[in-house]
């Protein structure tokens, strides 16, 4: 059975999705301090904190666990400055807890969410696996230290594990499963999508004078089902090779704020007023993956990554929030 800590949230219960397809056996773990019980309803769940270790070791005690998808944190990077003891705690603490009930279970299995943000200022474009780990953030170094860690316990411990650094995640499940639901909310499209749809006025853009193709900032936008299925091809190799690798997860293309703007205007027809605010310290102006390893090692194909299908199917699933549970 896969253990998925944070399978109530947006990109774990994406995850779920496609391992109950594929035929996994899977139960979830959550303390839904951000997730969503609704996700979890066609699904084993099991309601607990990482913070507890004993909320861990019941739940490996209850089921057959033989491999954990560990998707649990915080993850907002602007409160990770203000409160950085809470991101450690969490992030941290939380994942050693897990890990260590795992090796106590002699489950040695592992895949982590890490992100892009472990890089910090990109030297390079597009940043492959290569690019030097400098977080600017507690967020990213909360995830860079849980990687040192992993790097440690597998010599130490035999405990295997992929490491997927995400992009920027979007999009939606095409069932209407589940989707982008975080709140608060800080991603650009929910938030633009919120605008479409009169929930919110206008749409801040943060900075207009970077040395891009409209002067907007420049990201990668990897939906969240393709993420979902290196998942799968990520434990599939760990059981095969029996040992550690990590892959960058992007769709290797940069759209501008701006360019998701009108496209978002284009899909819902809405008009989407803007307001114009300062650059935000430490926003890069390009973030774009290099993705080569995950396609050549893992034989990853994107199915769902083009901006298109993006940004449609999140649009279907904010008007089926709007409708269902707003
Ligand atoms: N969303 C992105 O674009 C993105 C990009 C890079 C990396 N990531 C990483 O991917 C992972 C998932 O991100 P997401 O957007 O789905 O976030 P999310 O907040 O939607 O999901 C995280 C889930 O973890 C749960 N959780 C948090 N702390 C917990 C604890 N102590 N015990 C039990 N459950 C706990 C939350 O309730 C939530 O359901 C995170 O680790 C994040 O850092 C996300």
């Amino acid at each position: 059975m896969i253990l998925v800590c944070g399978g109530a949230g947006y990109i774990g219960s994406h995850c779920v999705e496609i391992l109950k397809k594929e035929g996994y056996d899977v139960v979830v773990f959550d303390n839904l301090v951000y997730g969503h019980e609704e996700f979890t309803e066609d699904v084993e769940f099991f309601k607990g904190d990482l913070a507890d270790i004993s909320d861990i070791r019941r739940c490996f005690s209850k089921y057959n666990i033989d491999c954990v998808m560990h998707f649990s944190a915080y993850c907002y990077v602007g409160e990770s400055v203000k409160s950085p003891e809470k991101y450690y705690y969490n992030n941290v603490v939380g994942t050693l807890n897990l890990l260590k009930v795992m090796i106590e279970n002699d489950v040695l299995d592992f895949i982590f969410s890490s992100t892009c943000a472990t890089y910090g200022e990109p030297e390079f474009m597009p940043m492959d696996e290569k690019h030097r780990q400098s977080p600017v953030n507690p967020y990213g170094n909360s995830k860079l230290m849980i990687e040192m860690v992993l790097k440690d316990y597998e010599r130490a411990y035999g405990l295997r594990s992929i490491i997927f650094r995400y992009f920027n995640a979007a999009g939606a499940s095409l069932s209407g499963r589940s989707g982008e639901w975080h709140e608060p909310e800080t991603h650009l499209i929910p938030l633009i999508l919120d605008v479409a749809a009169g929930k919110r006025e206008s749409i801040t853009i943060f900075g207009e004078d970077y040395d891009t193709k409209d002067g907007t900032c420049v990201r990668d936008y990897v939906h969240v089902l393709d993420i979902a299925k290196a998942h799968v091809l990520g434990f599939e190799l760990l059981k095969k090779e029996k040992s550690s690798n990590h892959f960058n997860l992007g769709s290797e293309e940069g759209f501008s704020v701006l360019e998701i703007i009108r496209m978002c205007e284009n899909i819902t027809g809405n008009k989407i007023d803007i307001k114009k605010g300062n650059r935000r310290e430490g926003d890069p102006p390009v973030l774009i993956a290099d993705s080569t390893k995950a396609k050549n090692v893992l034989g990853w194909q994107k199915e769902y990554s083009d901006i298109e299908t993006v940004l449609s199917s999140a649009w279907d699933w904010h008007k089926r929030l709007q409708e269902k549970y707003k």
